[in-house]
């Protein structure tokens, strides 16, 4: 039975950094409806999907969104009104047709995403059986493992050093509470080990994480095994650390600056300084270890570490089949990051996701550093059977709605807990 679109509504909302953001509504005949709220990076990569900002500086410092909320209110609802809710392809094919340019900037990927999301959602609500139940198709829907914000530099804490996050993946606990309970104890001492060494701890970053002072970048490594030592747990056995050095960000020139060292580094000794890294600490995953377009680096990275590690490629894939097509050619990195905001569409989302299981990549399905309370992340990664999560730290609600959307998934589905993969498998 098909559900008809009736109405599209849109509305200028803001985000956990307090900018403005979209949120979507649909309205189906029968009285379903789906709401979605878009979120924002702040690290973003070059070759993200645009997201249209007005430009207005009299408002929000010209980063409003009315214009991406009158693109989906007079051109983006009118064209899907009458289409079924149900039939995902192909409301995300008219929404691309109404804006082939590469990046989607006429639109607004932020636009066509509200959309495409509040569509899944309605949709959902009509078929009545839950988000993650309506978007898996014939996937083997999981709960996911989270990848937990611990220690924060670069550019989501003030650049204090500048490697942007050092994560612990709970991969040896028996189900998801126990591994979400696991994460909050090592965030909790990791501050207690922060302050115990003396070092000034400036705040709390943008994804919750805590953002000290650091003489170099390798103490957030020793802090991190500490801390899963002092919360009760064994480093590498029960929890395992993740590491999203966002190289792009501190890449000039080719060449990597590590100007809180003093120091530069060629691509050469950013993966022996990686590697080094990998032979002392517990680390399971490595994202962004080289900047987005440093391809031959990438390539060099993967052959040196990619039999033991997951090399996760964020600003590098983009969330984007074109970027993953070549890093399966070239042999640049072994995972994707997913973020459904850089590529614009839900429907684009599982193809990059989908691809890179054939493929014998892994994906991890990721939030913004900019979220909002929308925990549509949270059904998107049990749909996906994808086994990794990433949402940020365990502060702050627009993170633990998506942490607590997790926890009532894993009350009420009977749904198995993802394993971190075997080595390259
Ligand atoms: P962003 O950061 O959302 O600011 O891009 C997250 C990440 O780099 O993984
Ligand atoms: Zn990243």
């Amino acid at each position: 039975m098909p559900f008809p679109i009736e109405r599209v509504d849109a509305l200028e909302i803001l985000d956990s950094r307090g900018n403005p953001t979209l949120s979507v509504e649909v309205a189906l005949a029968g009285g379903f409806t789906g709401e979605a709220q878009v979120p924002s990076g702040a690290s973003t990569g070059t070759h993200e999907a645009v997201e249209l900002r007005d430009g207005d500086p009299t408002r929000y410092a010209g980063k409003g969104v009315r214009q991406a909320v009158r693109h989906v209110l007079e051109v983006l609802g009118p064209a899907v009104r009458g289409m079924d809710a149900a039939d995902q392809a192909a409301i995300d094919l008219r929404l691309l047709a109404l804006d082939p340019t590469p990046q989607k900037s006429r639109l607004g990927a932020n636009a066509l995403l509200g959309l495409s999301c509040a569509v899944a959602r309605a949709a959902a609500c009509a078929l009545r059986v839950p988000l993650w139940q309506h978007l898996r198709g014939s996937r083997e829907a999981c709960l996911p493992l989270p990848m937990v914000n611990i220690v924060s530099g670069g550019l989501h804490a003030g650049r204090q050093f500048e490697f942007q996050d050092f994560l612990v993946i709970p991969h040896g606990l028996p189900d998801y509470p126990a591994a979400l309970e696991a994460a909050v104890a090592v965030h909790r001492a990791a501050r207690a080990e922060i302050e115990s060494r003396g070092y000034v701890l400036t705040g709390v970053a943008d994804e919750g994480g805590w953002g000290p002072r650091l003489p170099r970048n390798e103490m957030a490594l020793e802090i991190l095994c500490r801390s899963i030592e002092r919360a009760g747990y064994r480093p590498g056995a029960q929890v395992s650390i993740a590491v999203d050095v966002a190289a792009s960000h501190f890449q000039r020139a080719g060449q990597y600056h590590l100007d809180s060292e003093a120091r530069v580094l060629s691509p050469e000794e950013m993966i022996g300084l990686l590697a080094a890294w990998c032979a002392r600490f517990p680390i399971l995953s490595l994202e962004d270890g080289l900047a987005e377009d440093d391809w031959n680096g990438w390539k060099r990275l993967t052959g040196a570490l990619g039999s033991r590690v997951q090399l996760l490629g964020d600003d590098l894939f983009v969330t984007n089949l074109a970027r993953l097509e070549r890093g399966i050619r070239e042999g640049a990195a072994n995972a994707v990051l997913v973020k459904m905001n850089q590529i614009g569409t839900l429907t684009e989302t599982f193809a990059v996701i989908d691809r890179a299981r054939q493929s014998g990549y892994r994906a991890v399905i990721s939030a913004r550093s900019g979220e909002t309370e929308d925990d549509f992340l949270a059904d998107l990664a049990v749909a996906s059977g994808a086994g990794q999560i990433k949402i940020g730290s365990v502060r702050s609600s627009e993170r633990l709605a998506k942490y607590n959307r997790l926890l009532r998934i894993a009350r009420d589905a009977g749904l198995a807990f993802a394993r971190f993969p075997t080595p390259a498998g």
